[in-house]
């Protein structure tokens, strides 16, 4: 890695590169070893979705969730690898384990940009297990949002993930894609179903940001990573061309991938990010050759661009 003084003394061939009119791609990267890291706990939650937390009978903390306090007010460390285990053994919120799933993954994020693109740095070891359900090792997946999505300030990833949605407890014959509760005329223990608000409220909603935007990027060792990204409102909407990019790299057991995209945003469902806002985040893994709910998933967490309180400064590297 570079270390700080090599990379300044090499700006000017990057401004030379510039100038001499190279692909953006060309540019110097960023020197991630100048940037904080922190390390994430992902839960395995299996079928635990938003309305499970909800209510009372199936979740502990569902009263006190409903009365104002956040997911990790009482998850840490400690307790999502406690609880994770408790649901990746298998049981009511697990009917179909996978041998060997670790309850909790341990990831190291890094967020910063080069002043037009943001960049996420996620790193993990894998599991080792493999449930041979995605020719896919792995995917690495980012959200964002705004203070609009209150579900994902207070609840992370579970912002989208509601009891019918496809491989969840009440999903039944029509199972919904990922969703936010905004799109819904109204929600119950089994989700928000087909109950879609109308339209055009639902194209307000997107107009004034209430969305969840992601980023992903399917991995396999040895090959290059597959970026994709969209939005998730009143269902997940996949960009036909993604505006996301993804670098990859497999050894030692560990990933390490970078996702990234303009800062400015590309348009409708995604947002044009500035100094000042705090952007709640999630972040979700899929290792092991697996899909849809076989995943692990953050609680809240929170981005800003420059300065902030965040658990996450993006600062210019
Ligand atoms: C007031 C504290 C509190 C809050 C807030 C809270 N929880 Fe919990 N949660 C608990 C307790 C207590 C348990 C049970 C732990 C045990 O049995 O070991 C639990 C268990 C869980 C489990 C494990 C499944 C199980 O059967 O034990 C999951 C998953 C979970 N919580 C997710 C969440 C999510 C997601 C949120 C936010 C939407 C949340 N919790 C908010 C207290 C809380």
């Amino acid at each position: 890695m570079t270390s700080n003084r090599t990379r300044v003394a090499l700006r000017p061939l990057a401004l030379a590169c510039l100038l001499a009119g190279l692909p953006a791609g060309q540019s110097l990267a960023v020197d991630w070893s100048a940037v904080p890291a922190k390390t994430v706990t992902l839960a395995y939650a299996g079928q635990a979705s938003w309305e499970w937390t909800l209510t009372k009978n199936d979740h502990e903390g569902a009263e006190k969730f409903r009365g104002g306090k956040d997911c990790r007010g009482c998850h840490d460390h400690e307790s999502i690898a406690k609880d994770g285990a408790k649901v990746a053994k298998g049981g009511k919120l697990e009917p179909a384990p996978i041998a060997g799933k670790p309850g909790h993954l341990p990831v190291k994020v890094q967020v910063a940009h080069d002043g037009s693109k943001l960049l996420f740095r996620l790193q993990w070891k894998e599991t080792g297990t493999n449930a041979n359900q995605s020719e896919v090792a792995a995917h690495a997946s980012v959200m964002l949002s705004d203070a609009s999505v209150k579900e994902a300030v207070r609840a992370g990833c579970w912002a989208a993930c509601h009891d019918d949605v496809e491989g969840m407890a009440s999903a039944g014959t029509a199972p919904q894609e990922k969703y936010l509760g905004a799109s819904r005329a109204k929600l119950g223990r089994s989700g928000g179903g087909a109950n879609l608000k109308p339209q055009a409220e639902i194209d307000k909603l997107l107009a004034a940001g209430t969305f969840l935007e992601y980023w992903t990027a399917a991995l396999n060792p040895g090959k290059p990573p597959v970026a994709g990204n969209g939005y998730i409102l009143d269902k997940t909407h996949a960009a036909a061309t993604p505006s996301v990019s993804a670098e990859a790299s497999f050894a030692g057991g560990e990933w390490t991938v970078v996702l990234s995209r303009a800062l400015a945003g590309a348009g409708p469902g995604q947002k044009s990010l500035a100094a000042g806002a705090a952007y709640p985040v999630g972040i979700a893994i899929h290792d092991g050759s697996t899909k849809g709910r076989w995943h692990y998933v953050s609680m809240e967490h929170s981005l800003s661009i420059d300065s902030g309180a965040a658990d996450f400064v993006a600062k210019k590297n």
